[in-house]
């Protein structure tokens, strides 16, 4: 296995609307051989997630995985989940504001709206059909990672850029209001 260089903000793959894999794609060597190096490079890099573009690859598949994340204390922990030609669709309006990072964005974190529930449907990387819901914190990272594959990052969704703010900023004036509204949404959900 191999660590990927990942994207920054600025770089044109990040901004490129990835395409979808085919099965058999999928199921080659060298496609499963990429998605064991993502997998490697997410957790290197302390990611909640990790999608193939930011990792120069404009196709359709992500990582996601929380495991007692230090980067997100908060968060609560997702088993890891391999997606591949994923679509999200919100459940109903209700969204609530996730502080979002990214590997993608060296040291900056900023207020995005997210829909509190969502309906995730995509392949495993077996390629078998995956249906399933996300609710709260977790919906607003799949939300996060199905963007990146339409060439999208969470600066785009910042309603407000005066949330916008360093990381050290975070935890000195943000991360204490935070870490309430989410744990209010973990009471709720359990996610
Ligand atoms: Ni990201």
């Amino acid at each position: 296995m191999a660590l990927l260089k990942i994207a920054t903000v600025g770089n044109p793959v990040l901004r490129e609307v990835a395409r979808e894999l085919t099965r058999e794609e999928l199921a080659s060597a060298e496609t499963q051989r990429f998605i064991d190096d993502l997998v490697e490079t997410m957790r290197d890099a302390q990611g909640a997630g990790l999608a193939a573009n930011q990792v120069y690859r404009p196709v359709r598949v992500c990582a996601i995985e929380v495991k007692d994340n230090p980067r997100y204390p908060y968060k609560p922990n997702v088993p890891l989940t391999i997606l591949v030609n994923p679509t999200v669709t919100p459940l109903d309006d209700e969204t609530f504001l996730n502080f979002e990072g990214c590997l993608s964005v060296p040291n900056l974190r900023g207020e995005v709206p997210r829909y509190t529930r969502a309906r995730v449907r995509a392949w495993d990387r077996e390629g078998r059909e995956l249906d399933f819901e996300v609710k709260g914190l977790t919906s607003g990272t799949y939300q996060h990672e199905v963007d990146h594959l339409d060439g999208k990052v969470f600066l785009d969704r910042v309603q407000d850029t005066r949330s916008l703010t360093t990381w050290a900023d975070f935890d000195r004036h943000h991360k204490a209001a935070f870490v309430e509204r989410a744990k209010a949404l973990v009471a709720r959900f359990g996610s």
